[in-house]
């Protein structure tokens, strides 16, 4: 199959160099609307403007904007432009080339992968559970590890909310609240979020939407979990999904903090600290080698 990848930024490249790897897919020019990086180049493929998409001969246009404003915006763009709808792939749509999205974070990915195989080995039989689920990046891998298990994707799906930024900027870090989504997926765009999270599930029949304020949305969750990936960047989120996690963490389980190592988010190595304090002992955890993330083990 010969494709454009539109959106020449950070994501879009990770995205082409997935697409090639993983799903077999020609990468033919990335396409982007900032002057400045027209005729410039990708491991040797050049980056366009739109207008001159239409002079090319491709079968897909994969959309790899990461904000819900931006890829909505994109679609609007290119159908006016004349490009068919159908051939644009909306990659929050689409399971089909989710295997692209390795490149971002594979360490992570494939550390999950292992995890998985392990649970099974050693006859684990929790469910597992992602906050802060996002696009479902991360979510997706979760899901198709772990086909077995009942998935818990929760999120406000709106971004953060405004009393843990608030915190946080009081305590920990200068934290913008704009970024991950804040405003862009608000009322009805929320549903359009989970929609293409739904979508981008191998076994969506697996996976329970809690939506809401955490750990509000998951008071009535009375289960056994053997993986839970927390990932809501924040002191008060990530403090909360500890709480509420460990002592439905079977023997042998995990819980990945993302971000342990961000040093721009000293609250999720904070929220660690103090839950231990509560708790009155030290997690056993150590680093899974994607130099963000800790992984907590219940012994
Ligand atoms: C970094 S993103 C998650 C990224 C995702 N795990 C991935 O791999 O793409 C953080 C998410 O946490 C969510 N979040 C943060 N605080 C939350 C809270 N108190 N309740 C629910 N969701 C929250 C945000 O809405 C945002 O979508």
């Amino acid at each position: 199959m010969k494709a454009v990848v539109f959106g020449a930024g950070k994501y879009g490249k990770a995205l082409k160099r997935g697409l090639e790897k993983y799903c077999g897919v020609d990468v033919l020019a990335i396409c982007d609307n900032d002057t400045e990086k027209w005729d410039k180049e990708i491991d040797g493929i050049q980056i366009i403007s739109p207008d001159r998409l239409l002079q090319l001969s491709f079968d897909k246009i994969f959309i790899s904007l990461m904000f819900g404003e931006e890829f909505l915006e994109a679609e609007k763009q290119l159908v006016e432009l004349g490009i068919p709808k159908e051939k644009l792939v909306i990659m929050k749509t689409d399971h089909i080339y989710q295997d692209a999205f390795m490149e971002l974070d594979p360490v992570r990915k494939k550390w999950m992968k292992s995890f998985a195989e392990y649970t099974r080995e050693m006859g684990l039989t929790g469910n597992v559970a992602e906050c802060g689920v996002f696009q479902g990046e991360t979510a997706m891998f979760i899901n198709k590890y772990w086909p077995d298990r009942v998935l818990y994707l929760c999120d406000t799906f709106e971004g953060f909310d405004r009393n843990d930024v608030v915190y946080e900027n009081m305590n920990f870090s200068e934290f913008k609240k704009g970024t991950f989504g804040f405003g862009s997926f608000q009322g009805e765009k929320s549903e359009i979020l989970i929609k293409y999270v739904k979508a981008r599930m191998l076994y969506p029949e697996k996976t329970i939407i809690c939506q809401g304020y955490f750990p509000e949305s998951v008071k009535r969750i009375n289960d056994q979990f053997c993986f839970v990936n927390l990932d809501m960047d924040l002191y008060q989120p990530q403090i909360e999904g500890l709480r509420f996690f460990w002592d439905k963490m079977e023997k042998g389980g995990v819980i990945l903090l993302h971000d342990y190592f961000h040093p721009d988010l000293p609250g999720v190595k904070a929220a660690v600290s103090d839950f231990e304090k509560e708790i009155n002992m030290k997690l056993p955890k150590v680093p899974i080698g994607d130099e963000c993330s800790i992984a907590v083990i219940k012994l």
